[in-house]
């Protein structure tokens, strides 16, 4: 470990005992990162290129002309096709596919971006929910294009910082229709695509936009972009709001299971979704500080961690529990 000068601090393999811990907070290094053998980590694989380089670049540059096109979606969607296609082969065949924002995120202007997002996050929950290779294809496209309205919308309404007017809010909803027409018109989509873009802000319970649809009446694509719509827009820094933490935010989700959202989809983003990075530093419930170790597969919210007191697996302590990531 060496300072920004330079100068050796802890040579490499030497065990951080806590007199060094000590040193080094009297040096005001108050977090370290561990490099972990691989071979220690071996029980979850989290992936570092979920989707790869070329991918994600051509696929932001088709979302980008498919948005900002002013003759109409119908001539883009073989590229964005293509694109799909080629995320399910990426993603379809990983053993461990797991969510993990700063490898998926996109990152640029909010509205493809987001789009761009959702559609890589709903295959990932449709994976976990074993679905086939073209039901997964069809997800990823109605996904990207699910607020496809939006692009109807006033930019100053959907940027708009602070609190929107009742008019302005009931405009932004509209979206949801308006894709869905857009769709129906300009092209010659599967169905269940199109329903994506009319039923992603419906509801559970029925107390969603724009007709109140619940349950099992809500196409369960739709239901899976509802869950992964609702995660990428709480941890991303808006306009009018910082992100949320990843943890807080999947905290978020599954306290909406069984009302806002389908309980099955919960259950799967929860297995399809990393909290905490390996190296994040979380307080427990105890005042005891510790470092996420490795991550347990069979609950990844409940991490193994080192502390000041040694290894803790959470999966085997569960009196414990994290109150915050630092
Ligand atoms: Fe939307």
């Amino acid at each position: 470990m060496i300072d920004e000068y330079g100068r050796v601090l802890i040579s490499a393999g030497v065990l951080l005992r806590e007199e060094f811990i000590v040193l080094l907070a009297k040096h005001e290094i108050t977090s370290v990162w561990i490099k972990v053998d691989s071979s220690y980590n071996h029980e979850i694989s989290v992936m570092q290129n979920l989707v790869s380089a070329s991918t994600r670049l051509k696929m932001t540059y088709s979302m980008q002309n498919a948005f900002h096109s002013q003759d109409g979606i119908a001539s883009h969607l073989p590229q964005l096709s293509e694109h799909v296609h080629q995320v399910v082969e990426d993603l379809m065949h990983r053993e461990h596919v797991l969510i993990y924002l700063n490898d998926v995120r996109f990152k640029s202007d909010y509205l493809f971006m987001h789009s761009a997002n959702v559609g890589i996050f709903a295959i990932v929950i449709g994976i976990k929910l074993g679905l086939e290779a073209e039901d997964l294809f069809c997800l990823g496209m109605g996904a990207l294009l699910h607020d496809y309205g939006k692009t109807r919308i006033n930019k100053a309404i959907l940027d708009k910082q602070g609190a929107l007017t009742w008019e302005e809010f009931n405009k932004v909803k509209e979206h949801s229709l308006t894709g869905y027409t857009i769709l129906k018109t300009e092209t010659k989509f599967d169905h269940r695509m199109m329903l994506i873009a009319l039923q992603h802000h419906e509801r559970h319970d029925g107390r969603g936009y724009p007709w109140g649809t619940s349950g099992e009446d809500i196409h369960l694509f739709s239901r899976i972009v509802a869950v992964a719509d609702v995660y990428d827009a709480l941890t991303t820094d808006r306009v009018y709001r910082p992100r949320i933490p990843t943890h807080e935010a999947v905290r978020m989700i599954c306290q909406g299971s069984g009302t806002q959202f389908d309980s099955a989809v919960v259950q799967a983003f929860c297995k399809a979704t990393v909290p905490y990075e390996i190296g994040t530093g979380v307080k427990l419930n105890n005042g005891l500080y510790g470092t996420v170790l490795r991550l347990n597969s069979m609950d990844t919210a409940r991490p193994i961690l080192w502390t000041a007191q040694g290894t803790v697996n959470l999966l085997n302590t569960p009196e414990l529990h994290v109150v915050a990531s630092l």
